[in-house]
């Protein structure tokens, strides 16, 4: 989908309660930034409350929301016992929410070979179980009403495969197949959307919290990321297509967006783009370097 920037997002989302899990860095706080400055009063989770503090109080600083249109919900997507109270708290607070963003997840760099099947669960238990969990306790809310948005951080490895990811993309496909089933079944309510955002890599800490060869080992290869798309502007992008209710948008640079176009219509050639580049980002995994920075800066 080839986006322009457009103002009906000015239009639909102030006033409009949304929440945000994963607010507490990257994606999700730049988008509770921006969701603030439009006037969208905030429901802000993640699992670290200390944070969640620091950007509500950037989000105050740079809108004209008072400190009742921002509340901090601290909550843990794997902790599912949790998801009905705190759907509870947020609805106790605004008396409705418009908007869910699940965008709260992180990611994975390790060769299947070398990786534990704990690390395959847990990322399972956090981007996928997590997300509908949470997903199931907000629709409810939003059957009643017969309105709202479900909005969902997928990723173009929702859409392609891609190597040193096999349990991150397993999970995003997952959330692809769940949502695109999930639509058809509400269907029925004109007014509640079911919104997949596809962004390609993106300046946020996800190369920091990857997932490695062991559910407790942190990723020690973390590289220059300032060639990735700017956060700022991801969340322009998702912003738009929130707005204007875009089932599945491609928020990508090349050359991840051709591997999308040619994965869905030529998907021979995808093959051999996608073995290229996934040559050069094992190869330089192996020596210990970026996968990513170092297909893009392969000459230096
Ligand atoms: N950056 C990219 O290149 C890219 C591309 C496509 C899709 N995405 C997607 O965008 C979303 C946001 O990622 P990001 O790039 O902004 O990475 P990030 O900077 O690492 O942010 C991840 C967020 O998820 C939260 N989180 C992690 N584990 C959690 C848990 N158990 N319970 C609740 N929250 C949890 C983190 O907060 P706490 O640690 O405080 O809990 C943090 O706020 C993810 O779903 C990711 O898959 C990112
Ligand atoms: C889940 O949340 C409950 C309630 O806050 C807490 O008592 C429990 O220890 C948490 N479980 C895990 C595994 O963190």
């Amino acid at each position: 989908i080839i986006m322009q920037y457009n103002s009906r997002q000015k239009k639909v989302l102030p006033g409009k309660v949304v929440w945000v899990t994963g607010a507490s860095s990257g994606i999700g706080e730049e988008l509770s930034y921006q969701l603030a400055k439009i006037g969208s009063p905030l429901a802000l989770s993640a699992r670290r409350e200390n944070e969640l503090e620091r950007v509500k109080k950037k989000c105050l600083e740079i809108s004209s929301l008072s400190d009742k249109d921002i509340l901090i919900v601290p909550l843990d997507l794997t902790n599912r016992s949790t998801h009905e109270s705190a759907t509870q708290s947020v609805l106790k607070h605004f008396g409705k929410i418009d908007i869910l963003v699940n965008n709260g997840g992180r990611s994975q760099r390790s060769l299947f070979v070398d990786t534990s099947i704990d690390v395959y669960n847990a990322i399972m238990e956090l981007n996928y179980l997590g997300t509908i969990s949470l997903t199931k306790h907000v629709l409810d809310h939003m059957i009643q009403r017969k309105k709202g948005k479900i909005v969902t951080m997928n990723s173009v490895m929702g859409i392609m495969g891609a190597p040193l990811a096999t349990g991150y993309c397993a999970s995003k496909h997952a959330l692809q197949g769940f949502f695109n089933s999930l639509r058809p079944e509400v269907a029925e309510y004109p007014e509640i959307s079911i919104i997949n955002l596809c962004p390609g890599p993106v300046q946020s800490q996800i190369i920091q919290n990857v997932f490695t060869e062991e559910v407790s080992k942190v990723n020690a290869n973390i590289g220059d990321q300032s060639h990735k798309m700017p956060t700022d502007r991801c969340v322009r992008l998702g912003l738009v297509s929130m707005a204007n209710d875009i089932k599945e948008a491609w928020i990508s640079d090349n050359p991840y967006l051709a591997v999308c176009y040619l994965w869905q219509y030529a998907p021979t050639w995808a093959w051999w783009l996608l073995n290229r580049i996934g040559k050069t980002r094992i190869k330089n995994f192996k020596s210990g370097v970026d996968a990513d920075v170092s297909y893009y800066k392969k000459s230096s």
